[in-house]
């Protein structure tokens, strides 16, 4: 599917970008343009930008930043096409429809269809709880300790002992057997054909980011087996990348994410108060998840079962984590088995002071390292700090690494280890080219290998966002840049493109970014528009510019003699002109006077 870039266009020209992120985030004027605080990252002064001119947004805190699109898409959690109808809704523009390839029509349907009939069920289940039939089940929830506003704000609601009425309801709903078989609420035999699947349980449906339905948990009022039944994967729910919970949980205004294990965990810690807890639900967490989590929060507290298989659950998912840039604690609820239990024991305000305490990841694996040894004898205290040296070798920054070493031999002094002694031993093992260092191998992407801007950069970004600031100095600038004077492929294309505007009549940043389809990309793409400096005089505005002009111009030159093909005697001739042409605009650098407004 793919629609016209004309209506994609219009659609963006009929949301005015102030309007619609208004409706999420409380905008205030300053200057040119509007501030508030950043729905992508917690923060308490505004460093949030919306521009009314460049219909853009842009975070100087997070690096958050695109077009209308890119908003809606990144808050709601949207795909490209799903943030476009929904703009488009809003504005009244009516998208094409016949855009659409036959079987992509198809299959967004089935999966509008499966999301209705989840919802259907959900009603349905909700209804039976209320109903004389259901009074155990209510009984049941509310014995557990929840109220009525909690069972309501979660949909809880109840599958009867009939194993075919569910069938019956949405059958007379007029589902086909085909889509009800694809929506996991049912089971086929040959013998007794199509039945519930869920039967005399109390139902927790599983809600998307945007609060659809996209599938079910259902537990046994008591001991049976298995103690709860979930939702198949369909082609609505991917247990890999959706987490309980996270519709209320993004909303919330904390700056961190609770992730515990099970159900019962995050509606209990919501209706405590602690509203911005999600579950993994039974599925080990995947990057998928990690990912996830990332949109919305910088840290994790994982409050696994205070168990054997909750510290290994733990252990698996601290570097998940850390390789999509979360940073994790872990909170220990001991004596307690779980959230729940610790609440309905101790009371919010403990359970409070339990997160307060909760341990830096890494100080977790040194503890749990600990135990695995036997430490009365030398010889285990000697592994024990292999392993941690092990450990260490894994942070690849030396700053990072070097307070760990301090923070672990503090923790462990009554071994009588130096920092000398465990840097000397991380030192020894680097040398040897353990596995663990192997491990450190940077992978491309993860934040941390991510690399600084250079100056040769953040030059070519800042004559991106004057050019589109201030249209007024382009004559001056075509005269000594072209596009391909950007070195960065990106910057490269996006400044090609906005030449080609100027050249068709207006720049129009923000169209330009429709272009970009991938989220990470607008973002950078966006990040080129805002680059900032603090500039006051008309005397450093003069000297950052020239600065800009010939740090762009070096750089591009230099970046063709790397590439330069020997025996392209053309080409040889061009650059020793180039190099000639930048000299010449080095001696002239005072001539060159800019007006930025
Ligand atoms: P737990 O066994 O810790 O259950 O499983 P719980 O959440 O504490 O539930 P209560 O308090 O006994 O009611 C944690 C999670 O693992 C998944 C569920 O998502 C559950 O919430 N699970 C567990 C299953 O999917 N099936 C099971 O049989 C058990
Ligand atoms: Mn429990």
């Amino acid at each position: 599917m793919r629609y016209s870039d004309d209506i994609i266009e219009e659609v963006r020209m009929k949301n005015d970008i102030v309007d619609v992120i208004s409706q999420y985030v409380k905008l205030t004027r300053k200057g040119s343009s509007y501030f508030g605080l950043c729905p992508f990252h917690n923060e308490k002064t505004p460093s949030f930008s919306v521009t009314p001119s460049k219909q853009m947004y842009y975070c100087f805190g997070c690096g958050a930043g695109g077009n209308v699109f890119t908003f809606v898409m990144e808050y709601e959690n949207f795909s490209f096409g799903e943030a476009l109808s929904h703009l488009a809704q809003r504005a009244g523009v009516q998208l094409p429809k016949m855009e659409y390839s036959k079987e992509a029509r198809e299959k967004a349907e089935r999966k509008a269809t499966l999301l209705e009939i989840n919802k259907q069920a959900a009603q349905y289940f909700y209804y039976q709880l209320r109903r004389e039939g259901g009074r155990t089940a209510y009984a049941y929830l509310t014995d557990r300790g929840l109220s009525e506003e909690t069972i309501k704000k979660f949909g809880l609601g109840y599958s009867d002992k009939y194993s075919d009425d569910l069938y019956k309801f949405l059958k007379a709903k007029g589902y086909s057997d085909e889509l009800l078989r694809e929506s996991g609420l049912f089971n086929v035999d040959e013998r007794h054909g199509m039945y519930d699947k869920f039967w005399n349980r109390v139902i927790f449906p599983i809600m998307d980011v945007n609060n659809r339905v996209i599938g079910f948990g259902g537990r046994v009022m008591g001991d049976g087996k298995p103690k709860y039944l979930n939702s198949p994967e369909t082609k609505i729910f991917d247990k890999s990348r959706n987490l309980y919970g996270l519709n209320v949980a993004r909303t919330t205004r904390k700056n961190f994410l609770i992730l515990c294990e099970g159900y019962m965990d995050v509606i209990s810690m919501h209706q405590a108060g602690f509203t911005n807890a999600v579950a993994s639900l039974g599925t080990a967490l995947t990057s998928g998840h990690a990912s996830l989590l990332k949109r919305y929060t910088q840290e994790v507290l994982l409050l696994y079962d205070s168990d054997e298989a909750g510290v290994k659950a733990a252990l698996r998912g601290i570097p998940i984590l850390r390789e999509a840039g979360v940073n994790s604690r872990v909170v220990n609820l001991r004596p307690y088995k779980d959230p729940d239990e610790f609440i309905k024991n101790m009371g919010p305000e403990a359970f409070e002071e339990r997160l307060g305490q909760a341990m830096d990841s890494f100080m977790f694996r040194v503890s749990v390292a600990e135990s695995e040894f036997p430490m009365e004898e030398p010889q285990g205290q000697n592994r024990f700090f292999e392993r941690c040296a092990q450990m260490l070798l894994e942070l690849e920054d030396e700053l990072e690494r070097n307070l760990y070493i301090e923070a672990i031999v503090k923790q462990y002094r009554r071994y009588s280890i130096s920092n000398e002694d465990l840097r000397k031993r991380v030192n020894t093992l680097a040398m040897k080219g353990t596995r663990a260092e192997r491990r450190v191998q940077p992978k491309s992407g993860s934040p941390e290998t991510k690399k600084r801007e250079t100056a040769a950069e953040k030059s070519q970004k800042l004559m991106l966002t004057w050019l589109v600031t201030y249209p007024g100095i382009f004559e001056t600038v075509e005269k000594y840049i072209t596009p391909s004077d950007f070195v960065v492929p990106l910057y490269r294309e996006v400044a090609g493109m906005l030449f080609e505007q100027r050249k068709e009549g207006e720049m129009n940043p923000a169209k330009l970014l429709n272009a970009f389809t991938d989220s990470e990309e607008q973002r950078e793409v966006a990040s080129l528009f805002n680059a900032t400096i603090h500039l006051e005089t008309k005397e450093e505005q003069d000297r950052a510019f020239a600065d800009a002009l010939l740090r762009i111009k070096e750089e591009s030159l230099a970046e063709r003699n790397r590439n330069w093909d020997p025996t392209d005697m053309a080409a040889l001739q061009d650059l020793v002109k180039s190099k000639k042409d930048l000299e010449e605009l080095g001696r002239k650098r005072q001539e060159l006077h800019i007006s930025f407004e």
